[in-house]
């Protein structure tokens, strides 16, 4: 597509300025088709600088979310991006596709989500701008358990990118909230759906909302105390395109090897709750106190119960109980 190519190539020479004239003969198109393609891309937001007799420049620094800056630095290419301004829930419009048969590889992105999901019903807040928030499908010939194992890596897979953006400590609390400065700053919503016959996944889809910067006017009131933003005041620039590929990617390895032991010692290092007092909770049961003894390979927790009953804990959340 036009404007792909015109965008790619502003790009890959970002803050340089390079003639209709170059990127139309570089790029086999006319000087009309690139004008317009200039102009279609400012109208989406992008930051292009257009000087007489210089060109045309994608100035430096910019945050734009769109599929071909992703793509600038995604190395699975075979992942297919579809990226929106706003949408209710990318979980919920991934889901829909996969119920109609979507192949997987296909990554839904939004910049804001009206109506974004979190974990045991809850709702998850996701404004305009100041975060990432994408679901992705795989269809994994695995048994319905490594359901579990694909949501730790996914939290190993934001916590490393994270890292390497910011040079911060990404911390994780089980199973998959990730955590920077002692705030969340991202949460996972992994759904499947199962063959019951044959206890195997039919498809996944791991949906992501990253917290990248502190909203205008902060979180609401009931979110301030536990939520946080990645990268605070950090400029680092195509930051959402980088933080996605950089998700994408390393997900998409731990997906082909979800046993893989190099994703669980990186889980296990970045672990809050290990040796810790902790609440468990499990929907519709009373919370209850107990001590994490250890992780199990398949990323079930090892607690002792309050009562000195040992057990392993594979679903529900946990809180850390301050002593
Ligand atoms: C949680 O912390 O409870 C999980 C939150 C998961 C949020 C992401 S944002 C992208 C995707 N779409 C949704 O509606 N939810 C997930």
């Amino acid at each position: 597509m036009t404007k792909n190519d015109v965008l790619q190539r502003l790009m890959e020479r970002e803050g340089e300025f390079l003639s209709g004239e170059e990127l139309a003969r570089t790029l086999s198109l006319s000087r009309t088709a690139v004008w317009k393609a200039i102009a279609q891309l400012k109208r989406e937001g992008f930051p292009i600088e257009s000087v007489t007799r210089r060109g045309h420049r994608l100035l430096p620094g910019g945050d734009v979310l769109s599929a071909e800056g992703v793509r600038a630095f995604l190395r699975h290419t075979e992942l297919r991006l579809e990226v929106y301004k706003c949408v209710s829930s990318t979980n919920t419009l991934l889901k829909a596709r996969a119920e109609q048969g979507e192949e997987a590889g296909l990554a839904l992105l939004a910049c804001e989500q009206t109506a974004g999901r979190g974990r045991m019903g809850r709702s998850f807040y996701s404004p305009e701008d100041c975060g990432l928030y994408f679901s992705v499908l795989y269809r994994p010939d695995a048994p319905a358990a490594d359901a579990v194992r694909i949501t730790a890596c996914a939290a190993v897979a934001v916590a490393e990118t994270i890292e390497e953006l910011s040079g911060k400590q990404a911390k994780i609390k089980w199973v998959n909230d990730v955590l920077v400065d002692g705030k969340k700053v991202c949460g996972i919503l992994t759904e499947a759906s199962l063959d019951c016959e044959s206890g195997t996944v039919n498809y996944l889809i791991v949906g992501i909302g990253v917290n990248t910067a502190v909203p205008a006017g902060d979180y609401p009131e009931e979110l301030r105390s536990i939520a946080g933003a990645a990268f605070g005041d950090a400029t680092i620039p195509r930051l959402r395109c980088r933080l996605a590929a950089g998700i994408l990617d390393r997900l998409t390895d731990f997906m082909a090897d979800p046993d893989n032991e190099a994703c669980f010692e990186a889980y296990r290092a970045r672990s809050i709750v290990l040796g810790k007092p902790v609440t468990l909770h499990a929907p519709g049961r009373e919370p209850v106190g107990a001590t994490v003894l250890g992780l199990e390979r398949d990323y079930a927790l090892l607690v002792r119960l309050d009562d000195g009953t040992v057990k392993r804990v594979s679903s529900g959340e946990v809180s850390l109980r301050v002593r």
